[in-house]
């Protein structure tokens, strides 16, 4: 504990040298949690990394996330604690892959969700994250063709409430892929007056069978806004550390064991210390592809969320 204690107090000084911001995502272990500036989700984060003032950027998440610092903040250093913290979903397209489609499909809109590397959102027009993919799509003109990428049961969540028609590359997130409705329904059976909340990155079946389906910040709101007392929570286990610590009046299960991002759970206390003493890992994104994957995140940031 007192251990725990000098390396909260190490991490502190170090940032006040830097002037440096410690941002989590709502994934990362529970000490990381509690140490950062600011928790958050993915595009959260990085429009926090944005708006500060401070020079240095420890982003306690993975590596597309930096990058989306970097994209939105290239005068600023920005650190990924933990450099082969990555992101299996991310990486099952390239930006060759999607020039490739792009070059003989011209007639399609390409909305890429934000778990992407710089370079596959360089050749995109617009980003989405989980929180505004409905909105994103549902603002594209009617007689437009619609591409997502890459996650297919985002997809299929968004065709489903959107009423548009879509296309879809086939990559999904392991981690979220990995529950299923069978465990879903094996809480459901221990815990009857309990809400089902799930993250849209779920299979199509698990958000069928959902109360509510929401981004890692909408379940924040959602949870604490709602009237009922018990929830069964169908993302990354990390967010219970929140859930909880703001609800303590409610209780929270996790679907299932099985919901645990290895690469989220990489990232400790003494890695943020190692980085900024010797300022390591700093993720920049070359200009060719920062400006236009800029491009594909600010038009998502012009779409108003009830559109
Ligand atoms: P959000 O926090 O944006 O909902 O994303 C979930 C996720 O899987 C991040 O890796
Ligand atoms: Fe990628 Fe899924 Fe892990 Fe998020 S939870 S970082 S989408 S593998």
């Amino acid at each position: 504990m007192e251990d725990l204690k000098e390396k909260v107090g190490r991490v502190r000084e170090l940032l006040h040298e830097r002037n440096g911001l410690l941002l989590a995502h709502n994934y990362q272990r529970d000490e990381v949690q509690e140490i950062a500036d600011v928790t958050g989700d993915s595009l959260g984060l990085s429009m926090e990394a944005a708006r500060s003032d401070a020079e240095v950027i420890v982003f306690c998440g993975v590596h597309f996330m930096a990058e989306s610092a970097a994209i939105l903040s290239p005068d600023k250093k920005v650190i990924l604690p933990r450099i082969e913290a990555g992101c299996p979903m991310a990486d099952m397209v390239t930006g060759d892959d999607l020039r490739e489609f792009r070059e003989s499909n011209r007639e399609h809109v390409v909305v890429t969700y934000v778990n992407s590397t710089a370079e596959v959102k360089a050749y995109t027009d617009i980003c989405c994250t989980s929180a505004n993919a409905i909105s994103v799509v549902r603002h594209i003109p009617e007689d437009r063709k619609i591409f997502m990428v890459p996650d297919k049961n985002l997809a299929l969540y968004v065709e489903k409430k959107s009423g548009r028609k879509l296309e879809w590359w086939d990559g999904y997130c392991p981690t979220h892929d990995r529950l299923t409705a069978e465990e879903v329904r094996k809480m459901k059976e221990a815990h009857p007056d309990a809400f089902v909340v799930v993250h849209p990155e779920c299979r199509p079946d698990v958000v069928e069978m959902a109360d509510h389906v929401c981004s890692t910040s909408g379940m924040y709101t959602y949870c604490r806004e709602s009237a009922a007392k018990k929830f069964i929570i169908g993302t990354e286990m990390g967010i219970l550390y929140r859930l909880r610590k703001e609800n303590p009046d409610k209780e929270f299960y996790l679907a299932s064991e099985v919901l645990i991002c290895p690469n989220m759970k990489l990232t400790t206390i003494d890695d943020i210390i190692e980085c900024l003493e010797g300022m390591k890992n700093i993720i920049t994104v070359p200009e060719e592809i920062r400006v236009p994957a800029k491009k594909a995140l600010d038009a998502m940031l012009g779409v108003p969320r009830d559109s």
